[in-house]
């Protein structure tokens, strides 16, 4: 007689997880330059990536040596607190190092407050095109986020008051908001604040601050005193040209920032990151720099795609939202010219391309190629 033979079972490991998790939309990422490199067969130093709001310049030369010089001790864990940077952080702003909570990114400052502060069914408010981690984080936590309609495509913070019920524990902000670079003067998002219950969290997500003009910069920090369930949340990965090290931070009340360090893994920001965010952060010069070199991209930006008669929402920050009619097919025309900007349907803007503000010579490739692909 022949041995049963074996039946294999493979279960749906997947049916495993909560509904909540299963329920995910991935986030879209810019595509990164080697992916298209290999897809239609270009070189990668003929591409141009305007795709994730990075600084184009990257770090620079005191952060670059700061980095070289870590990584002379790699083969030990990070400093968990990080005391060198927060003490940095905590004297440019004026706040306690027990009020600053560093993040893996300032992403993982987003998740680690809905981890410490989302149960089951808590809601969370946040704007219709605001950035596409919020949801994510919520229902991550099987919370229910509640969007809420945008105007002229920014926050409406009014609406957004009103959507706030017993059930919400976080509001987010996003200012400047992306994908669509608009902005809350200081004293219309004060009295947005001020009107929020004391007992739901506000996240102010600040993460282009350094781009906006000195005057426009936000005094937000100064608000915590005042607002111990205010959270304002910066990223070096920006203005600052470290996307790729990961390393952001949250400033809080100190009660707050407690349970966020309960439940942040020990080493979330590693070492090379903090010693290059520490280098940064000094560096004033080359973040001022950076902001003119944005400044004067946008001029060059906004001046190519009026010339092409299209149109975009006025940007705060370092990207711009065209209308381009049909962003799929524009984006697949730009890549097939080694251009890669980001297509933002996911985030109910189909109609729109956003791109970064790159150097210049990045700037006019990407306006010649949307001509071409445009057809004009
Ligand atoms: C509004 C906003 N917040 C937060 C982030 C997260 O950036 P990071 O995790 O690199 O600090 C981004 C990145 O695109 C962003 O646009």
């Amino acid at each position: 007689m022949n041995a049963p033979t074996a039946v294999l079972h493979h279960p749906d490991l997947s049916l495993q997880a909560p509904e909540y998790v299963r329920g995910i939309a991935p986030y879209l990422p810019g595509k990164p330059i080697g992916e298209l490199a290999r897809e239609f067969g270009l070189a990668e130093r003929d591409i141009v990536k305007l795709a994730s709001n990075e600084n184009p310049r990257g770090p620079g030369p005191a952060v670059r040596a700061a980095i070289a010089a870590a990584v002379e001790d790699v083969g030990r864990y990070p400093d968990g607190n990080a005391f060198a940077l927060k003490s940095a952080l905590s004297a440019r702003f004026g706040v306690g190092a027990d009020q600053i909570v560093l993040g893996n990114g300032s992403n993982d400052v987003l998740e680690l407050v809905t981890q410490a502060f989302l149960r089951p069914g808590d809601r969370a408010v946040y704007s219709r095109h605001a950035f596409a981690v919020y949801p994510l984080a919520v229902q991550a936590r099987g919370a229910v986020g509640i969007e809420v309609p945008a105007r002229d495509y920014g926050h409406d913070l009014a609406a957004m008051r009103a959507a706030i019920t017993a059930a919400t524990r976080i509001v987010f902000v996003a200012n400047p908001n992306n994908p669509t670079g608009t902005w809350i003067a200081p004293d219309v998002l004060e009295a947005f604040v001020a009107s929020v219950p004391d007992d739901v969290l506000i996240v102010l997500d600040e993460a282009y601050d350094e781009y906006l003009e000195p005057s426009q910069q936000s005094q937000s920090v100064a608000w915590i005193a005042k607002y111990a369930n205010l959270v304002v949340s910066r990223t070096f990965s920006k203005a600052y040209g470290l996307a790729a090290l990961r390393v952001g931070y949250g400033i809080m009340d100190t009660k707050v920032a407690d349970m966020l360090n309960r439940v942040r893994q020990p080493f979330n920001v590693n070492a090379l990151a903090q010693a290059a965010a520490l280098a940064a952060l000094a560096d004033t010069a080359y973040v001022d720099e950076s902001r003119a070199l944005n400044r004067a991209g946008m001029r060059q930006l906004e001046d190519g795609v009026r010339a092409l008669g299209l149109t975009f929402v006025p940007s705060h920050a370092n990207f711009l939202l065209i209308r381009v009619g049909d962003a799929a097919g524009v984006y697949q025309r730009l890549l097939k010219q080694g251009v890669i900007v980001r297509p933002v349907a996911n985030y109910g803007l189909p109609e729109f391309l956003r791109v970064t503000v790159g150097l210049p010579v990045e700037n006019r490739r990407f306006i010649d190629a949307l001509a071409a692909a445009l057809g004009r």
